[in-house]
């Protein structure tokens, strides 16, 4: 993944970049740099947190009026000083800061290496700064410089390059990873995402794959690599506060975005009903109908299967990675309903793409704006949840709920949109939860049990809580426990139970009572206690469909206070990034 960002204007480059990666950092820490130009190119740059690293390298030390920076989730090349970004040439004319992967680093590097170039680095990154050298020392302009080097390139970048002999822009280059100019007055930005210039501009250029841009202080050209002409500027206006990508009084990202659930629902339901309606139209008149995202997106697609099926519309999930497995089934009478926060998950993005050229018809839902997905897609519906920051995914998560279950059942809309106030009062238990929390923080494992909409629920409930806690968990079928995992029930092994009183409600509790002969120390949440449980926190009654929004509170809370208890950062887990943006 990795976050990247470029500012040129009249500010000090590097206040300004530190601030944009503190925003950037949901992408990646394990290291962080920067480079600025003053007088020469001067960079600093080493292993930790934005923070951290900042406290031991001071970078507002540097001076200077445009530069690049970096915040790094290491794929090629261990967690080092030398390995963390910015990248330079031999020269230290040239300097690179990439997201991405050169997927032919090597054969370059000793290409390079044959040619008298000294590496500083195990990144696969470097390559670039000294293939611009090699083109800058054939007598090209930078700009040559770059797009003949870009050229040599196979696999993923959002690249931006700064050189010494002219600093008076920067250049940015993106093919399949994400990059967005930020429009100034006397000043542009150019970011792996909005919030990292959102406090300076609410004006975007999003760059299409093989685009290239040339931005100085006071202009913004972009051409196409392949086609080399210039392209027209499309300029969105982010309707995104500045509060949004701040955490406002909240200790962490995350707990500020499950508090905003009772808001992002309701934004989520404010959908075109029209547009919802012609979506399941084309759904139902399809001869297959794939669901396919990552993560917690793909619990939310399992609980989009499910609402189908209710209305006798037949479905399949696919995790995005394994789609493979899937795509000589998908054709021209193939609807394909992609899911994602990010709308750049690497995988996701395969799929949709390699789906439409079978001919299949994609319709995505999607977070973020301008993203990939809203290009490669036939139509996007958003959740409009704002920026999610926490690495861990929370609002999305309600918010790509809440669209399934209007597309699917738009008869819900108006219990959907009071069930803002139901989980508004599920936030106020917050103190039960964390009770809770206490209970678990030195278990080895916890499990989570539902049944029907609730199964991938307690997916998604032991997703959360192996993320951030580092418990291992695992969610299932309230039913399948007998089948095997039963073996590791022992005495006081946490067990979860979602068990409202619906339709399921006698076979979820049979399931909790095979813990209980175990000797499981069962919790249970519902509208009904049972005297099964040894804990139960009783939640607000609802319609039996909708139950899994009201156990997310619960499960989002808990995971928080585990992490917490357990004395790790929820903001960023580790070995994590937001949006996986590598395959
Ligand atoms: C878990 C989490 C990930 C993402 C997954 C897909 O909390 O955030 O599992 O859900 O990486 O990301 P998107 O939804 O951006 O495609």
């Amino acid at each position: 993944m990795c976050g990247i960002i470029g500012y040129i204007g009249s500010k000090k480059a590097s206040s300004v970049m530190l601030d944009s990666l503190r925003k950037l950092e949901y992408r990646g820490y394990d290291s962080v740099g920067m480079a600025v130009f003053d007088k020469e190119l001067r960079a600093r740059k080493g292993i930790g947190r934005v923070d951290l690293v900042n406290d031991r390298l001071d970078f507002q030390e540097l001076k200077g009026n445009v530069g690049i920076a970096h915040t790094r989730w290491a794929t090629h090349g261990g967690v080092t000083d030398d390995n963390s970004h910015p990248h330079f040439d031999c020269t230290g004319k040239v300097v690179i800061v990439h997201n991405g992967i050169i997927e032919n680093f090597l054969e370059l590097k000793d290409q390079l290496k044959r040619l008298g170039h000294g590496f500083k680095s195990d990144t696969d990154s470097e390559v670039v700064a000294h293939l611009i050298e090699k083109y800058l020392d054939l007598g090209n302009t930078f700009y040559d410089s770059v797009i003949k080097s870009v050229g040599e390139l196979k696999g993923s970048f959002a690249l931006l390059a700064l050189y010494a002999g002219e600093p008076d822009k920067i250049i940015a280059v993106r093919k399949d990873s994400p990059l967005v100019i930020g429009v100034g007055e006397g000043e542009n930005f150019i970011a792996s995402d909005v919030p990292a210039f959102l406090k300076h501009s609410r004006k975007a250029v999003f760059l299409k794959n093989h685009d290239v841009a040339v931005i100085t202080k006071d202009a913004i050209s972009i051409y196409n690599l392949e086609t080399c002409r210039e392209e027209v500027k499309q300029i969105q206006r982010i309707d995104w506060n500045v509060e949004q990508a701040e955490k406002t009084g909240f200790p962490h990202f995350m707990l500020k975005e499950i508090f905003e659930q009772p808001t992002t629902l309701r934004q989520a339901l404010n959908q075109n009903m029209q547009k919802l309606n012609n979506t399941l139209r084309e759904i139902k008149q399809a001869r297959r109908v794939y669901f396919i995202a990552a993560g917690t997106s793909y619990h939310a697609s399992m609980i989009g299967k499910q609402l189908l099926a209710r209305k006798g519309i037949g479905s399949e999930c696919v995790i995005a990675s394994e789609y493979k497995n899937i795509i000589n089934m998908v054709d021209d009478d193939t609807v394909v309903v992609a899911i994602s926060q990010s709308g750049e998950t690497a995988d996701l993005i395969e799929a949709v793409r390699e789906s439409k050229k079978n001919g299949a018809k994609v319709f995505s839902i999607i977070n973020g704006p301008g993203s990939t997905l809203t290009r490669i897609s036939d139509d996007t519906i958003y959740i409009y949840a704002g920026p999610e920051i926490g690495v861990a995914s929370t609002k999305a998560f309600t918010g790509q709920l809440a669209v399934l279950y209007l597309m699917a059942m738009p008869e819900l809309k108006d219990e959907l949109i009071t069930l803002s106030n139901k989980l508004e009062e599920m936030l106020k238990k917050e103190g039960l939860i964390r009770r809770i929390a206490e209970k678990i923080r030195n278990a080895n494992d916890v499990y989570f049990l539902g049944k029907g909409l609730n199964y991938p629920t307690a997916l998604e409930a032991a997703l959360k809580l192996k993320e951030i806690s580092y418990i291992h968990a695992e969610g299932m079928p309230a039913g399948e426990l007998k089948h095997g995992t039963l073996a590791l029930i022992e005495k006081g092994v946490p067990v979860m139970v979602f068990a409202p009183k619906n339709e399921f409600f006698h076979e979820t509790i049979s399931g909790a009572q095979e813990v209980k002969a175990r000797g499981g120390y069962l919790i249970g949440f519902g509208d009904e206690k049972h005297e099964v449980f040894d804990e139960f926190l009783k939640v607000p009654k609802t319609l039996p469909e909708l139950y899994p929004l009201i156990f997310t509170i619960i499960f989002q809370l808990l995971s928080y206070y585990t992490s917490i208890l357990r004395g790790n950062n929820p903001d960023f887990p580790r070995n994590l990034a937001k949006s996986v943006t590598v395959k």
